[in-house]
């Protein structure tokens, strides 16, 4: 692992000041002061040191909550060289997974961890994680509509499970509606959107599984909170334990 990043997951400080350490003479790999950018180090062998105290990886997972801005890809690369949403952390461990994708386009509540049971688990079928979107549509849906959206909607990869749908308020033009949804198909509330008449302006994921953005900004992020963690690995019927 890069020392930078080791630094960074050790919580030592962020990537880029981790450098700034570096270059200023303040690591020491295995006794040795370590003033190279981009040097690796093996992680469970060699002792890392920062102003003469031993710096090592926490144990356990790592949960994190990101409020996903606008135009950031949810994928580890981009062909095409565009922002992801694993840019915006840099303590991320390298077997760290997004819980679920979100489109490019859509903000809100993302979950990242490299506990791959955990995520497995709540993005099975079986599981009926919630999922809260805010939708901004264009024109207003009728009571057909709502109705129609709620019992499921036929699309061209089947119909939809019954959905909870709760009109917000807007005029002729646009309206933002509140979805709740048990799936996690690609798309899907664009989709279910656009079979009623109504595409999707503006789209963001208000709770995943309980889970909140409140408190952050777009592109910010938190770690979880052990009762939150214990929370959502009861949810997942894995035991709180981590
Ligand atoms: N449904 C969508 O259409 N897009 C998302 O990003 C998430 C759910």
């Amino acid at each position: 692992m890069r020392l930078n990043r080791f630094l960074a997951r050790s919580g030592v400080a962020s990537r880029r000041k981790s450098d700034e350490l570096i270059l200023a003479g303040a690591v020491r790999v295995n006794g040795e002061v370590m003033v190279e950018l981009g040097c690796t180090v093996a992680v469970d062998e060699d002792r890392v040191e920062v102003g003469g105290r031993r710096v090592c990886l926490p144990a356990g997972f790592e949960y994190i909550l990101l409020y996903k801005p606008h135009g950031c890809l949810v994928t580890r690369h981009d062909t095409h060289g565009r922002p992801t949403v694993f840019d915006q952390i840099d303590v991320l461990r390298p077997g760290t997974v997004a819980v679920g994708r979100l489109d490019q386009d859509t903000t809100g509540v993302l979950l990242l961890t490299d506990d791959g049971d955990l995520a497995f688990r709540l993005l099975h079928p079986s599981r009926q994680v919630e999922k809260r979107y805010e939708a901004l549509v264009a024109g207003k849906p009728d009571a057909t509509d709502l109705i129609t959206l709620r019992k499921g909607v036929e699309l061209d990869d089947g119909p939809t499970a019954p959905a909870q749908v709760r009109l917000r308020g807007g005029d002729e033009h646009e309206a933002r509606l509140e979805i709740s949804i048990h799936e996690g198909r690609k798309r899907q509330v664009r989709r279910m959107c656009s079979a009623v008449g109504h595409p999707v302006k503006r789209l963001k994921r208000i709770t995943f599984a309980g889970l909140g953005v409140s408190g952050l900004k777009p592109g910010q992020w938190r770690r979880l909170t052990p009762e939150e963690v214990r929370a959502l690995r009861t949810r997942a019927g894995l035991g709180g334990g981590a």
